[in-house]
């Protein structure tokens, strides 16, 4: 493949270690938010927009979902499209490079305690996101409000040329308890990490041409295990409801 010719960040000098610790570590500690352009470099990041580009063009996009369901359609809260990705698809090769290269530059960012008791033990796949460009965005939220077990989100932007008060789609993160917005444009290799609890609601102003972005959710180790028994609970609790004779399907979980 094509992809395993390019000169890998790796070979250019490339360090997780030092952009653990000259960006991540010191920014999330004091803000919260972390931004790290040139994350791999114009010939990768190129080959991980191009896959994208070949992900859209062959219709694997869906209309983005909402963890909890409401009865406000889904499109007037956040307009993108998305495809999830594991890492081994075929044509994915640039996105996996670059989920190995974030999974790295986090592992050293959390090592030896640095980032407090935050202890990654897992992370989701990647979310591929298409903003159409038809005006839509993602209203105010937090990614993990109720606490899911998500700790940390990265964004990687894939958009040349992007111009903000033409093409709009910029992020806008307003720290908890500060009195600052931080404006992040989409821009192409760009790397953005932030917390994901209450710390960092944060918005998507409408996009006016198509807007890409790969994001990827990291679990706190202790977080995450006591989700997980939450919601088994929460299964036990329907029983005690009555809800087995529903028939909603969740005779499984017995
Ligand atoms: C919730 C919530 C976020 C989402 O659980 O109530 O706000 O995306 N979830 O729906
Ligand atoms: C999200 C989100 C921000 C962005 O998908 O939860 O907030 O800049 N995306 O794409
Ligand atoms: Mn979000």
């Amino acid at each position: 493949n094509s992809i395993r010719s390019l000169p890998l960040p790796a070979e250019a000098g490339w360090s997780a270690e030092s952009i653990a610790q000259q960006y991540i570590v010191p920014c999330l500690t004091s803000y919260g938010i972390c931004v790290k352009d040139s994350f791999l470099g114009p010939r990768l990041g190129e080959s991980v927009l191009g896959e994208v580009e070949s992900l859209n063009r062959s219709g694997k996009f869906r209309g983005g979902q909402l963890v909890s369901q409401r009865s406000i359609p889904s499109r007037n809260i956040r307009g993108d499209q998305i495809a999830w990705v594991e890492g081994h698809e075929p044509g994915c090769e640039g996105i996996a490079m670059l989920m190995a290269h974030i999974d790295e530059a986090v592992m050293h960012s959390a090592a030896n305690g640095q980032l407090g008791d935050c202890v990654i033990n897992g992370r989701t796949k990647a979310m591929v996101a298409c903003y159409p460009g038809n005006g839509t965005g993602y209203i105010r939220h937090v990614d993990n409000p109720n606490g899911d077990g998500r700790c940390i989100t990265c964004i990687y932007y894939l958009n040349k040329n992007w111009d903000v008060k033409v093409q709009g789609g910029l992020l806008q993160i307003y720290p908890e308890g500060k009195s600052v917005v931080a404006n992040i444009e989409p821009l192409f290799d760009r790397l953005l990490i932030f917390w994901s609890d209450r710390r960092n609601p944060h918005e998507v102003k409408p996009a006016y041409a198509t807007r890409y972005a790969i994001t990827v959710w990291y679990f706190d180790a202790k977080e995450r295990a006591e989700a997980r028994e939450k919601y088994r609970l929460g299964f036990l609790s329907w029983f005690r409801n009555g809800l087995l004779a529903t028939g909603i399907g969740v005779i499984a979980f017995v």
